[in-house]
């Protein structure tokens, strides 16, 4: 007898090609995670053109780039299904319902949409967007996923998610699973500034794309301790960016740096190319496994098919449910 996995669902807005930041908050995780769980990993390209509709071509280029992405860091297509939220319309239909007895204030009310509304200079907002929520909880709830690893801005929208489970479950039939977050331990990396968070927009990252001698460049910008300014004084690790990242990226040697940074026994030039280093060597097999794909750019499109068109054949199942309950199987019966 198999005992079969719980499912996983997972996504990301394809914004842009995915960092250093997305790899150890998320990615990384996935590519590990993929053994354990049956994964699906969603490419939410619909809630993204919720706040870029004016650049559909640009996020068509990120989707597949997010997509060589997660394939070069190590998700197996063989093993992970990776699909297109705009290619699975059932989703859009089950928001829809989900949409009936969601309330406005709700989503008015949720953090997480009021914090990237003020980030986005939104005063009022398209519906699309403050919608997106509901369409977050129909990508979930759609394929009866169990858990789903995000970071925690992402708890209002499991939060709602579970609320909307319920409510169709009562309203309807209990067709759908409640599921539960698994928080991810890295919730972010700052970026080379030290100031913020690694971002694209903020150009203050390390793309899991960027060759070694962009890695080595980008990691000698990176703040360090301002008040070391020859290379014997003492150090201060607990405000250099480059030691958050020999925490996160070189655990190994992460005590012998602090104690030679402290007695001011090692300088930022050499201390960075040790970290210049250790990225490239982490990054080395990404790069591999991505230029096959881009030697075959039709690869890319074939998985994403064929993870798209297996997606599609549950969430089709699920709203075969989801109608019965709520009684709108008008044609099932006679037509087949
Ligand atoms: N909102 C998520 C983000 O901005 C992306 C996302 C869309 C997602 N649908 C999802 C995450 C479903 C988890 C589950 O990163
Ligand atoms: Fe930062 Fe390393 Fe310089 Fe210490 S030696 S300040 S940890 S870069």
């Amino acid at each position: 007898m198999t005992i079969s996995k719980e499912r996983i669902l997972t996504g990301d807005r394809p914004t842009g090609p995915l960092h250093l930041g997305h790899y150890v908050g998320s990615l990384a995780n996935r590519v590990k995670l993929q053994h354990e769980y049956e994964s699906y990993i969603l490419i939410a390209d619909v809630q993204a053109l919720t706040t870029h509709f004016e650049h559909p071509g640009e996020l068509r280029r990120n989707t597949m780039q997010v997509a060589t992405d997660y394939l070069a860091a190590g998700l197996d297509p063989g093993t992970a299904t990776i699909l297109i939220q705009s290619r699975v319309p059932e989703i859009h239909e089950l928001a829809m319902y989900f949409s009936l007895f969601t309330m406005v204030n709700v989503l008015r009310h949720n953090p997480t949409v009021k914090t990237e509304a003020a980030q986005h200079g939104f005063n009022d907002m398209p519906y699309g967007f403050l919608g997106y929520p509901i369409s977050q909880s129909a990508d979930i709830s759609i394929f009866k996923a169990h858990l789903v690893p995000v970071g925690e801005d992402q708890i209002p929208h499991m939060e709602l998610t579970r609320k909307i489970v319920r409510r169709f479950n009562d309203l309807y039939r209990p067709v759908l699973i409640e599921p539960r977050e698994l928080i991810s331990s890295v919730s972010r990396l700052v970026g080379l500034d030290g100031k913020a968070k690694m971002s694209k927009s903020l150009n203050n990252g390390i793309f899991l794309q960027d060759q070694p001698a962009v890695v080595e460049a980008k990691v000698k910008t990176a703040v360090t301790d301002p008040q070391r300014i020859r290379k014997n004084d003492p150090g201060h690790p607990e405000i250099c960016t480059v030691f958050t990242y020999h925490k996160v990226f070189n655990a190994a040697e992460v005590e012998e740096i602090e104690h030679d940074c402290r007695q001011g026994t090692i300088g930022c030039v050499a201390c960075k190319k040790n970290l210049a280093d250790k990225l490239n060597r982490m990054l080395e097999p990404m790069h591999e496994r991505r230029a096959v794909y881009e030697q075959h750019p039709d690869l890319v499109a074939d998985i994403l098919q064929t993870g798209t068109a297996k997606a599609r054949k549950i969430a089709a199942a699920t709203m075969e449910e989801v109608r019965e309950a709520m009684q709108l199987d008008y044609f099932s019966k006679h037509q087949s």
